[in-house]
C-alpha cells in the first residue's frame, strides 16, 4: 500500500516521506507539492528516488488530486501541505492563498481520501498554534480543553478550520482520519519553501554555532517544545500503522518546555562552539522570545497519547541537536553548500542575487533576483554552474533569506564568502 503525503518535498512531510521509505525496503510513496524537488530534496531522496513518485502541483485546484480518486494501492495519506506565514506582512500579502491552501487544498485532501477503496490511515497535520495561553496548572499542555476559541491569525484560524472539516468528514463519511498538532520542529531539510518564509531558531542558532558565529536573542527567558522532524516522522508513521487509534487528536512535541537562554546554551555545548547574548531590543536581535508567554501553545505539550500508541518517545535534546549539527555538516562538505553554509551563518546582507547556470542541452542563462524578488533568466555566453547547484544556492540565498535581495553589489559579497570559504572571487564569479 502506497503513502501518499502532500506537501512532501517541505520541511517535515519530506522526513515523512523518508522515514516512512526507510523503514520498509518494499514500501512505495507519492510526494504532491507544488514545488518539485529542488537540490536539497533531490539529495535526501536519492536513496529512496525508485520507490518514490514525485506529482507537481496545487492542491487547491481540485483537478489534481481527483486524478488520483479511486487509486487503489494508496492505502495512507498525510494532508501536509500549508502556507505558513509571519503574522503581519506576509499574511497580508498572501491572505488568499493561506485560507486557500490550509482549507481548501485540504479539503482536496479529505475529497481523496473518501475516494480511495483502500484507505487505512489518514492524518491531517495541523499545529500547536490552535493552543492558547491557558494551561492546565500542573503538567504539560493535553490535547482536550486549550484551543483557542477565536484564533486571531490566518494561521491558527485556518489549521484549526482544516481539523474540524477533517473530524467532520470522519464523522460524515466513516473517513478514518486524525489530526496531529506538532509543536515546533527543527531539523534536516529545514530550509525555505514556497509555504513557509522564516527559518525556526534552532536552525539559526546551529547554523551560528557551527561557524563559530554569535547570536542576540531578546525575550531569552521565552519558551517552546522542540521536536525533532526526525521524531516527528518516526510518529507519524507509527501512527499511520497503529492497529487501532482511540483519539482523533495527537499532540507530536517533546514534552518538555525549555528557554531560549538554556537552548543556546545547550547549542553551545553540543556544537562546542558558537555564543550568545541577550539584547533588549527585539527589532535587532536575531532570536526574539517572549516571556509573557510561558504556557499553553508555548509551554510543553503532554505527549502521553502519542506514546501510549506505540511507545515511541523523541530523543534527548542533546542528541537531537548534535544529530541536526551533524546533518548540516554532512550537507556543508559539498562546495556549493559550504557557500549556502557560510551564507546562511551571516546576518542579512543586502544584495541583487544573480547567478549563471547551465541547462542539459548546454545553454547557459544568467538568473537574476530583483528587489521584488521577481526571478528572470536571460541566456548568457559565459559559463556557470549546473542547474541543480543553482538552484541551492538560489533556494538558500534568496529564500532562506539570510542574503536580502536588493543594495550592493556581487563583487563585494564575493570577497565576502570568498574570505570564509578559502574561494576566489574569480572562482566564485560564475555562481554569484
Ligand atoms: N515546521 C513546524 O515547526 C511546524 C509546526 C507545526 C505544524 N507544522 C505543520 O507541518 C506541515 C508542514 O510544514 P513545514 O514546516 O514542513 O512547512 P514547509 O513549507 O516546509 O512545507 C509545506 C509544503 O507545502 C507545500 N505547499 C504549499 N502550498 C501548496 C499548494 N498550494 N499545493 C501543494 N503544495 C503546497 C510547500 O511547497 C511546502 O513544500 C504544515 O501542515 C504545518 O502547518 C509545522
Amino acid at each position: 500500500m502506497r503513502l501518499l503525503v502532500t506537501g512532501g518535498t517541505g520541511f517535515v512531510m519530506s522526513n515523512v516521506l523518508r522515514h516512512w521509505l526507510d523503514a520498509d525496503p518494499e514500501a512505495r510513496a507519492i510526494s504532491v507539492d507544488v514545488a518539485p524537488p529542488d537540490a536539497s530534496a533531490e539529495r535526501h531522496f536519492a536513496s529512496v528516488q525508485d520507490r518514490l513518485e514525485f506529482i507537481t502541483g496545487d492542491i487547491r485546484d481540485s483537478g489534481l488530486l481527483a486524478d488520483l480518486h479511486g487509486a487503489g494501492d494508496i492505502g495512507y495519506v498525510v494532508s501536509g501541505a500549508a502556507m505558513t506565514p509571519t503574522a503581519g506582512t506576509t499574511e497580508a500579502t498572501q491572505a488568499a492563498m493561506i485560507v486557500g491552501v490550509n482549507v481548501m487544498g485540504a479539503t482536496h485532501c479529505l475529497e481523496l481520501g473518501r475516494s480511495l477503496p483502500n484507505l487505512k490511515r489518514m492524518l491531517h497535520v495541523s499545529t500547536g498554534s490552535v493552543y492558547g495561553d491557558g494551561a492546565p496548572d500542573e503538567g504539560p499542555l493535553p490535547e482536550d480543553g486549550y484551543v483557542q476559541p477565536f484564533p486571531s491569525t490566518l494561521y491558527p484560524i485556518t489549521k484549526l478550520t482544516g481539523e474540524l472539516i477533517a473530524k467532520r468528514y470522519g464523522e460524515m463519511f466513516g473517513l478514518p482520519v486524525h489530526a496531529v498538532r506538532l509543536a515546533s520542529v527543527y531539523g534536516p531539510m529545514d530550509r525555505w519553501t514556497p509555504g513557509r518564509n522564516f527559518a525556526c531558531a534552532l536552525n539559526v542558532m546551529i547554523h551560528r554555532a557551527l561557524a563559530g558565529e554569535h547570536w542576540t536573542v531578546s525575550g531569552a527567558a521565552g519558551v517552546g517544545d522542540w521536536i525533532h522532524g526526525g521524531d516527528v516522522a518516526d510518529a507519524m508513521c507509527g501512527l499511520l500503522k497503529a492497529s487501532a487509534l482511540h483519539h482523533q487528536t495527537y499532540n507530536i512535541a517533546h514534552g518538555s518546555a525549555i528557554t531560549l537562554a538554556d537552548l543556546s546554551d545547550l547549542v553551545c555545548s553540543t556544537v562546542g562552539s558558537g555564543s550568545w547574548s541577550e539584547i533588549s531590543d527585539s527589532e535587532k536581535a536575531d532570536i526574539r522570545g517572549n516571556p509573557e508567554r510561558l504556557k499553553g501553545a508555548w509551554g510543553a505539550y503532554d505527549i502521553s497519547r502519542l506514546k501510549a500508541v506505540s511507545g515511541w518517545k523523541p530523543r534527548p535534546l542533546e542528541d537531537a541537536i548534535a544529530h541536526y549539527a551533524d546533518w548540516i555538516r554532512g550537507v556543508v562538505a559539498h562546495p556549493v553548500d559550504q557557500l549556502v553554509f557560510v551564507a546562511t551563518a551571516f546576518k542579512p546582507i543586502k544584495m541583487r542575487f544573480r547567478h549563471d547556470v547551465q541547462r542539459g542541452n548546454g545553454q547557459k542563462w544568467r538568473c537574476q533576483q530583483d528587489k521584488d524578488c521577481k526571478r528572470t533568466e536571460h541566456p548568457l555566453s559565459s559559463p556557470g554552474l549546473n542547474c541543480s547547484e543553482a538552484n541551492r544556492l538560489r533556494d538558500v540565498f534568496v529564500a532562506r533569506g539570510r542574503i536580502g535581495v536588493h543594495g550592493a553589489s556581487s563583487s563585494s559579497h564575493r570577497s565576502l564568502i570568498g574570505t570564509r570559504t578559502g574561494h576566489s572571487s574569480a572562482q566564485l564569479s560564475g555562481c554569484i
